[in-house]
């Protein structure tokens, strides 16, 4: 696909006067503005950067979307067009991909795939429609390990098109921080981890804070859409004592079933609890595995008892035809050794599809896409880890229904991103619905940066 620069630089001289933040002198303000002039944006997004104390009287320097790290909160109705000017005024190229939305490849954010990075100074026009419902979030696509790491990820909720049963909800985004005690930021990625299972954060948060406490509504069922926003960790959710239901993973719902002993969201993973809140005064804490991510807290609300919502209503996605389906098999693979003797600058390479590493310094790597699916056509992909590490497998530009695993019970549900286990086998399928060169990658960060990342194109 060719670009010329001009598309992308269509005259910064207007944006003066379209309610962009104000540049104080003695410090500099952003926000999300609703600008004044609706004809061509909704919504203003800037990126810049912003010095956050996550750590007790230190300044970690963050990258921010909105003036918020994580990055404020996107939302818009389900079948509506979203339309954001999206403003770069970090001092490096970047994009945005909104992770799980279905639109057009010139909107899904990938730098020479769908469009040319943004440059400092730059702004990008996305404009796309909303076709599903549920809890979705955007990030960049570019140096990920690093712009993921310093704060650029943020919720995008697309709400129903009608009310659904619940009446509160709140936004849970997990991430960890790569800082130490000083709040300085440690590497985002070193090899040795990138090899292994992903180079882990310390500092564990939810929407920024460092185990927060939350107020929920006693006697309410409480919408918990938690999102998983790290680079690399998957937390094992659990929330002992507590009356919670499953109501939607990934973005969309499943018939509503109780949470259990423990959930394993990957990286770029979603899920949505519907919790009834116990009386007040009581306190439950949401944990990964025996850690505290969260307490929450019940306070006492004037408003009746609720009942169970009923289930949120199915998002609009192709059923594949499993009987015509072609089947693709998926190997990913360590391939550790091989980065002996690396040129300065070159990327390590430690993993593998089906033979295949991505460079990420080969601008021409999505011209070389592993699989080429025909417009239309259903198919089965049979996907294989042969690694003893797990990989979040994750799709751009249409969902996938996970029909079966090796290693466990499986209710088929509908998916933008499979955490696939240690030497699993699954098959998911798809109708190949969406014209385009769509990324297929592990959404561990350092994984996909050392090779785990492919393309397929649908034509
Ligand atoms: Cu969250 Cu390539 O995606
Ligand atoms: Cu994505
Ligand atoms: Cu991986």
């Amino acid at each position: 696909m060719a670009f010329t620069r001009r598309q992308i630089i269509a005259g910064l001289a207007g944006l003066g006067g379209a309610g962009v933040a104000g540049l104080g002198a003695g410090g500099v303000r952003y926000w999300l503005g609703r600008p004044e002039n609706l004809t061509t944006h909704d919504y203003e997004l800037i990126a810049a950067p912003l010095d956050l104390e996550l750590m007790p009287g230190h300044l970690t320097p963050a990258w921010a979307y909105g003036g918020q790290a994580p990055g404020v909160e996107l939302r818009c109705r389900q079948g509506e067009r979203l339309r954001v000017r999206f403003i770069n005024k970090l001092e490096v190229p970047t994009t945005i991909h909104w992770h799980g939305i279905r639109l057009p490849l010139a909107m899904d954010g990938v730098p020479y795939v769908s469009q040319l990075p943004v440059l400092p100074g730059e702004y990008f026009d996305y404009d796309f429609i909303t076709p599903d419902a549920g809890s979705f979030w955007y990030h960049p696509h570019t140096a990920s390990s690093e712009q993921l790491g310093r704060g650029l990820v943020g919720a995008l909720i697309v709400e129903e098109r009608e009310p659904s049963g619940f009446r509160h909800e709140r936004t849970l985004s997990l991430k960890s921080w790569h800082v130490d005690q000083q709040g300085a930021f440690t590497d985002f990625s070193v090899p040795r981890e990138a090899a292994r299972g992903g180079t882990p954060g310390r500092l564990s948060t939810i929407n920024g804070a460092h185990a927060p406490i939350l107020e929920l509504p006693a006697g309410q069922v409480v919408r918990l859409r938690v999102l998983n926003l790290d680079n690399t960790l998957t937390y094992r959710l659990n929330l002992p004592g507590a009356q919670a239901r499953i109501y939607a993973l990934d973005g969309n719902p499943v018939e509503p079933r109780p949470l259990g002993k423990e959930y394993w969201l990957g990286p770029g993973m979603r899920i949505e609890l519907g919790l009834q809140v116990p009386m007040a005064g009581t306190e439950l804490s949401l944990r990964n595995g025996p850690l505290r991510l969260a307490t929450l807290r019940a306070v006492a609300s004037p408003e009746a008892l609720a009942e169970w919502p009923p289930a949120l209503p199915a998002n609009p996605i192709a059923e594949p035809d499993l009987t015509a389906a072609e089947t693709l098999s998926f190997n990913f693979e360590w391939v550790g050794a091989v980065s002996v003797g690396l040129a300065q600058g070159a990327a390590h390479s430690f993993w593998q599809i089906n033979g295949q590493a991505w460079d990420s310094n080969d601008k021409g790597c999505a011209d070389k896409p592993i699989a080429s699916l025909q417009l239309g056509k259903s198919y089965i992909f049979e996907l294989r880890n042969l690694s003893q590490y797990q990989h979040p497998i994750h799709l751009h530009g249409m969902t996938f229904k996970v029909l079966a695993s090796n290693r466990k019970p499986v209710i088929p549900y509908f998916t933008d991103t499979y955490l696939l286990g240690k030497n699993e086998r699954a098959r998911v399928a798809l109708v190949a619905d969406n014209p385009g060169v769509w990324m297929f990658h592990c959404h561990v960060i350092d994984h996909m940066e050392t090779g785990l990342m492919a393309s397929i194109e649908v034509a």
